[in-house]
């Protein structure tokens, strides 16, 4: 391995792990850790069977000696002054789903262990060589380092405590990591699996709950945090009264600009608004405000608005209460004949654009999103 800048990725496995070391592959070495060789053995022959270059390193990231000795590995194979282009944390602890009385303190130590002292050693091993990155001028994208969080990173269920109590913590370190490191150019992440992945580990949850009810380690899904490396936006949901949709992004912009985030997704997702005036189209008058104060902002900051223009959207247009459809009668009427451009989209279709954009650092200002000519 030749190369000065490479990936890394704690906790390899069929799921998560696999998903984003063979993304990362695509542009980099990779360097694959888990405690057992056979986590890791055939995703190594994998990537190097295809062109890549991996290497797997037995590695347990609860325990300091062994995250020393993989860094120094990595050290021998890239040289000392190679850089970190990205990393993940994604080893996770037992989940000892039991009643809290119940619970050894073994149990609830095992997450702990893992999720939060793994994730010290491996942050404090890894950031020295993200930093180098900062200035490394082969990189493309700001050097990473991202965490994968699970629903309990976020919500604690009855019998949860002890996996959720190290998710959290988990959560936080990434959080207080994000405050320090991104103002010195490195982007720390924190990405939410909300669902339960198709592993031979979860066959027995939601065994019965139909083909959809888990997420297939297929799924372009598990590779996203692999794409969170190099994009951070702030995407605005936003929907509310004027005033929580137009001072409210503003608030939101301007805190984007303390942090650091290099791009602000307002919460427009709308037809076509630029060329209204002011007070033709009420609603529309929001999104105008917010792309001018996003402008001003432009100028004298580094954030950059991005704003991703759908059709109407279907679920909204087609409701019975705005009389464009009469269901009874199976009769639709829209304003206007063939020749007007009535373009529609649906939720589904905005969400797919709108996370197509947020990934993409070279996506700015304003974004065609989903466009269905209405009679389509
Ligand atoms: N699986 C799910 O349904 C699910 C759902 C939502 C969120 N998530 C989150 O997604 C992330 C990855 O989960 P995944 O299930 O997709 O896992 P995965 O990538 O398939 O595998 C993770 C790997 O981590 C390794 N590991 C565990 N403890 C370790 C340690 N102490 N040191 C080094 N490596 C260790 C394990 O290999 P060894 O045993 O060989 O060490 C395991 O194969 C986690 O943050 C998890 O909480 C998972």
């Amino acid at each position: 391995m030749a190369s000065r800048i490479y990936a890394v990725i704690a906790g390899v496995g069929p799921g998560t792990g696999a998903a984003v070391a063979r993304r990362f592959a695509a542009a980099y070495p990779v360097v694959l850790l888990a405690r057992r060789a056979e986590s890791y053995d055939t995703l190594v022959k994998e990537i190097n069977e295809s062109g890549g270059s991996a290497m797997g390193i037995a590695t347990d990231v609860a325990n300091a000696d062994s995250v020393k000795a993989a860094f120094q590995t990595i050290d021998e194979k890239f040289g000392k002054d190679a850089s970190c282009a990205s990393a993940i944390f994604n080893a996770s602890g037992k989940l000892a789903l039991k009643p809290f009385l119940e619970l050894t303190e073994a149990e609830f130590e095992n997450p702990y262990n893992v999720n939060c002292k793994g994730g010290f050693y491996f942050s404090q091993a890894v950031l020295p060589r993200l930093l180098k990155g900062t200035t490394q001028t082969e990189l493309k994208y700001p050097p990473t380092l991202l965490f994968t969080g699970a629903t309990a990173s976020l919500k604690s269920s009855a019998k949860f405590s002890s996996f959720a109590v190290a998710k959290f913590a988990t959560r936080a370190l990434a959080q207080s990591l994000a405050r320090e490191f991104g103002p010195r150019g490195v982007h720390v992440g924190h990405v939410v699996i909300d669902g339960v992945i198709d592993l031979p580990s979860s066959k027995e949850y939601l065994k019965d709950a139909g083909p959809d009810a888990k997420i297939d380690p297929a799924s372009p899904l598990l590779a996203l945090p692999a794409r969170w490396h190099g994009s951070s936006p702030t995407l605005c949901c936003y929907l509310g009264d004027n005033t929580l949709k137009v001072d409210g992004q503003k608030t939101l912009i301007d805190a984007c600009i303390d942090e650091g985030d290099p791009r602000y997704m307002a919460s427009d997702w709308s037809i076509e608004f630029r060329k209204l005036k002011l007070c033709e189209h009420p609603a529309k008058d929001l999104m105008k405000h917010v792309q001018a104060y996003l402008e001003a902002k432009e100028k004298d900051c580094k954030i950059k608005g991005v704003h991703v223009l759908n059709g109407a959207f279907i679920e909204v247009a087609f409701a019975s209460f705005l009389g464009s459809v009469d269901a009874d009668a199976t009769v639709f009427g829209y304003y206007g004949d063939d020749t007007v451009p009535l373009e529609m989209a649906t939720y589904a279709g905005a969400a797919r654009y709108l996370s197509e954009v947020a990934v993409d650092p070279s996506a700015n200002g304003f974004v065609n999103g989903e466009k269905v000519p209405v009679q389509d």
